[in-house]
């Protein structure tokens, strides 16, 4: 168990799209993240500059996530209705990865859709695969909800698992931060809860 470290949320500045370029030459970052390979660092820098930064699509939301002072990763809020949006979350380069950062930043943005955009819940999606992906949802108090469509991972087959998390929910938790932890829900059968692959990478 990690200490959870501090971030902070905060709109994506032009300065970023450099850094945000910089994490395309990281493969095992691009691979996990599902980012164009192939594409040239302007290129990249080129598309977080116009499409994401000065011009997002209108149901993006997409904050940039800070801890001491670095651009470390982004926090995705996207729909357009009023009362809900699906959580994304990125944290960059991969030597990044493993250190709590990615749990850290999928909870700033549950807290950033309920406080800031008053939301009545959250859902998400993660491959099974993708295995810390699944625990941050857990971690975090989302609850599973389904399955939804096929996708790849890796080069390999699997399909999104769904979950969510109203604002009641959330409360609960910010009240008593132990009943986060979806294995910890006796509620919720083990039967019914996606498969980890604790061999994924990442
Ligand atoms: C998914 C991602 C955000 C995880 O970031 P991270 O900073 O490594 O996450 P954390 O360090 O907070 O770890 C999250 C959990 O996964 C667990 N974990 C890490 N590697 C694991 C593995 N191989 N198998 C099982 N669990 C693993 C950690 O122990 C932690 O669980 P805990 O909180 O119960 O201890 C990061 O890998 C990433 O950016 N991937 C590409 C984009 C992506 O897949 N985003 C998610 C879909 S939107």
């Amino acid at each position: 168990m990690h200490t959870i470290p501090a971030v902070a949320l905060r709109p994506l500045t032009s300065a970023d799209a450099a850094v945000l370029a910089d994490w395309a030459a990281d493969d095992t970052f691009g691979a996990h993240a599902g980012w164009t390979p192939g594409l040239a660092w302007d290129e990249h820098e080129r598309f977080w500059l116009h499409r994401i930064i000065a011009d997002p699509p209108p149901e993006l939301l997409r904050l940039g996530v800070e801890h001491e002072g670095a651009l470390i990763g982004y926090v995705d809020l996207y729909g357009t209705r009023a009362d809900e949006r699906e959580l994304g979350y990125v944290i960059g380069p991969s030597t990044r990865w493993g250190q709590g950062l990615g749990k850290a930043a999928a909870r700033a943005g549950l807290a950033y859709g309920f406080d800031s955009l008053a939301l009545a819940s959250i859902w998400a999606e993660a491959l099974p695969l993708n295995a810390p992906s699944v625990r941050i949802l857990e971690g975090i108090g989302m609850r599973h909800t389904g399955r939804g469509d096929e996708a790849s991972f890796l080069g390999a087959r699997s399909h999104y698992e769904q979950y969510r998390i109203t604002r009641e929910q959330y409360e609960k938790i910010r009240a008593d931060p132990s009943t986060a932890d979806a294995r910890a829900d006796p509620g919720t059968p083990a039967a019914r809860r996606p498969q980890q692959n604790p061999t994924a990478p990442g």
